[in-house]
This record gives structure tokens, C-alpha cells and sequence, in this order.
């Protein structure tokens, strides 16, 4: 099914000074350490070779935590990566069979905490996530952290997105199981959320300019939620990156004044179209990047862009900033003004 796109441009944009008030931030000069961070723990790791995994696993490995990565096999795509993983003293396991509980059972044993950061797709989080959880309740772990690293779907409603949906009728999993929980959200990752030319090769923006979008760097997300998910005060609770957020509208505002003499192209998709794509787009995947169906990331850009639903500061949510108010992120100002950054895809 073909449906026409509106696409509107932004030749004149109205100036804003949002961005003005936002606080530039420098990069870290050094681990960071907290006196939350003091005791060692055992985490088995899914997906440590992925987009948050990879941040995630060195960031756990440099913290000092032992880590165990399970992964499905080793190859010539992945074998850098878990070489220097093993370097710094992770555990490689190899779990050729990680739909059988038993098996992925033995391989948890002796491991605290558990952290899926698997690629989102339906099977994952319908099929092989409660057997996961399964074989962490066998194995006796306390905490299991399921795939999220995304918009806070504990906030969510059913129907919202479908990709959501399965998340939330996980967690409804975990809460019946009795095992220890933290979830974990992070905003949108830069890549995608800051409006640049990497992926969509326009300036692309959704639905209300206006809403806040929280938004990190993935190695921040990555260093962030290794503090985090080994952090016991976050047990039972929901974690939500606070430390950037600013409007799309504030984002344009940047791009302008850091790339005045680009020959950029803006697009926009209204909220209108959102929500007709949510219920009417199928099951093609046709982003340049990410494993979501067209309809499940329709569903997504709902939650993020017409609902105003990424983040949330519920009752059971902690907050990054209050958890670790030293920490410092890269902020969408350096993020957007650096070429290396908002120019890469040309
Ligand atoms: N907030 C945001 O902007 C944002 C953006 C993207 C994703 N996310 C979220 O972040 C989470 C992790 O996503 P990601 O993009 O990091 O994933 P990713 O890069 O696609 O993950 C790849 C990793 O998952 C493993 N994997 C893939 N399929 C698997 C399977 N069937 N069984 C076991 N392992 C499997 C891969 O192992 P192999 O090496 O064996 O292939 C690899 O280690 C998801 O919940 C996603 O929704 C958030």
C-alpha cells in the first residue's frame, strides 16, 4: 500500500532560544565511580555485542564488575568484539540453543543479574524473553533486566504501539515470576532521535515540535546504565535518563545556527500521519537502520512524537540525575554542531 507522505518544509524557521538555556556539558576525562558502585557484581549479559550492548559491556568490564556474555556463536562478524571482551576479562559463553531453558539455566548459573540488549524484534520479546526469564528464575538470579533502553513503556497504555505492547505483556511476566527487576530507560539514542542526515539523509522532524525529547549519546547510555543495573537502590525500579532533553523545534534551531550554509532538506511528518501509520503501515522493514517493522516504528514515533510519552518520572521511577548528579553526557549542542556527528551520511 502506497500512502502519500506530507511532507512539509522549513525554509524560514521561526527562531527559538530554547536551545540558549541548555547547559554544555564536556565530555568525561575519567571513569566514573560512586560510592554505589563499591561492591563487584555477577552479570550475564545477552546481546554484548549489540548497538547498547557493546557500550554496556565495557563499561561493566571497566567499572570491574565479572561479566558473562552469552552469545548464540562465535563468527567473523563478532569475534573482535568478544576477543576484547575476554581481554578485559569477561566470560564468553556459547549458547547455540538460547530457546531452551535448561541449557541457558546452566549457563546463568553463579551470575547475579541478567541484562537482555537484544535486537527488539516480536520473537525476542514474545518467545525468547520469558524463556530467559524462566532459566534466571531457575538458575536463582535476582534481578532480570529485560530489552528495553527505549521510551518508558511502564507508562504506556496498551495500543500505543505494538512493539510496546510486547514489552508491557513481558513485564506483566516478570512481576508474576517474583524475580528482582530494574528497567531501564534511556531516552531516544542520539543517532536517532537528534534531527541529522545519518540515516534519513533530510532534516527529519514528527509530529509536536514542542514536546520534550530526552535524548543521550549511546556510549552515555551505555556507561550510564552500567551504574545502574548494578546499582541496588535501582532494584525493583524503574530507571529514566534525565540528563538531556530539548524540543525538536529547539533541535532545528541548532542546525540552523551551527549549519547555516548547508543545503539541507527538511522534512516532517504530522501527527496525523503518525497515527494513520501506526494502524495502517505493514510489516515491510524499511528504515536504514533498526529491526523494526514499518508499523512497530510508526507506533514508536506515536509514543515519542504525538503522545509525548518517551519518558516518564512515574512513582517508581528514579531519576539519572538524582541517582548521579556528577554524571556527565555529551550534550545535543556538541553533539549536533560536530560534523563528524550531524554530517556523517554525506
Ligand atoms: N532508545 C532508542 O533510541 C533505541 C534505539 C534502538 C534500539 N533501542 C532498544 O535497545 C534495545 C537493544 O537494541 P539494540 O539496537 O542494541 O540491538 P541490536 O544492536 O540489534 O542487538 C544485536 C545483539 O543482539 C543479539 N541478538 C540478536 N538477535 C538475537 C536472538 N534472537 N537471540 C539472542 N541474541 C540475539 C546479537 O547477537 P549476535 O552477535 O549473536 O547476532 C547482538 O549481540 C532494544 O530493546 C531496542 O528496542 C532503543
Amino acid at each position: 500500500m502506497t500512502i502519500e507522505c506530507p511532507v512539509v518544509t522549513f525554509p524560514e524557521r521561526e527562531k527559538s532560544v530554547g536551545w540558549r538555556s541548555l547547559p554544555e556539558k564536556v565530555w568525561p576525562t575519567a571513569t566514573f565511580a560512586s560510592i554505589h558502585m563499591k561492591k563487584t557484581k555477577d552479570i550475564a549479559i545477552l546481546g554484548a555485542t549489540g548497538q547498547v550492548g557493546t557500550p554496556l559491556t565495557r563499561s561493566l568490564l571497566r567499572e570491574g564488575h565479572r561479566v558473562r556474555a552469552l552469545v548464540r556463536s562465535r563468527s567473523e562478524r563478532n569475534e573482535k568484539l568478544l576477543a576484547e571482551y575476554e581481554e578485559a576479562g569477561a566470560e564468553i559463553r556459547l549458547c547455540p540453543e538460547m530457546d531452551d531453558v535448561s541449557a541457558m539455566a546452566r549457563e546463568l548459573e553463579g551470575s547475579e543479574t541478567l541484562i537482555a540488549s537484544v535486537s527488539a524484534t516480536e520473537d525476542v520479546i514474545t518467545r525468547l524473553e520469558p524463556i530467559w526469564l524462566q532459566a534466571a528464575m531457575a538458575a536463582g538470579l535476582q534481578r532480570f533486566v529485560p530489552n528495553e533502553f527505549g521510551a518508558h513503556t511502564q507508562n504506556l497504555s496498551y495500543g500505543d504501539g505494538v512493539l510496546f505492547d510486547h514489552k508491557k505483556r513481558l513485564h506483566e511476566k516478570i512481576f508474576e515470576s517474583g524475580i528482582g527487576w530494574t528497567f531501564f530507560y534511556n531516552g531516544g539514542i542520539f543517532d536517532y532521535l537528534l534531527p541529522n542526515l545519518r540515516f534519513f539523509e533530510e532534516v527529519t522532524t514528527f509530529g509536536n515540535l514542542d514536546l520534550p525529547i530526552y535524548t543521550h549519546q549511546i556510549e552515555d547510555i551505555g556507561r550510564f546504565a552500567a551504574l545502574a543495573l548494578t546499582d541496588d537502590r535501582t532494584l525493583n525500579r524503574c530507571v529514566q535518563m534525565d540528563f538531556n532533553h530539548l524540543t525538536q523545534r529547539e533541535m532545528l534551531d541548532l542546525v540552523g545556527k551551527f549549519w547555516p550554509e548547508e543545503p539541507l532538506v527538511y522534512k516532517h511528518y504530522s501527527s496525523p500521519y503518525i497515527i494513520k501509520m501506526k494502524s495502517e503501515a505493514g510489516d515491510e522493514v524499511s528504515a536504514k537502520k533498526g529491526a523494526e517493522t514499518d508499523q512497530e516504528r510508526w507506533g514508536i514515533n506515536y509514543v515519542i512524537y504525538v503522545a509525548g510519552k518517551l519518558a516518564a518520572f512515574t512513582d517508581e521511577t528514579l531519576r539519572g540525575s538524582e541517582l548521579y548528579p556528577d554524571f556527565q553526557c555529551l550534550s545535543p549542542v556538541d553533539a549536533l554542531r560536530d560534523p563528524a556527528f550531524f554530517l556523517e551520511a554525506k
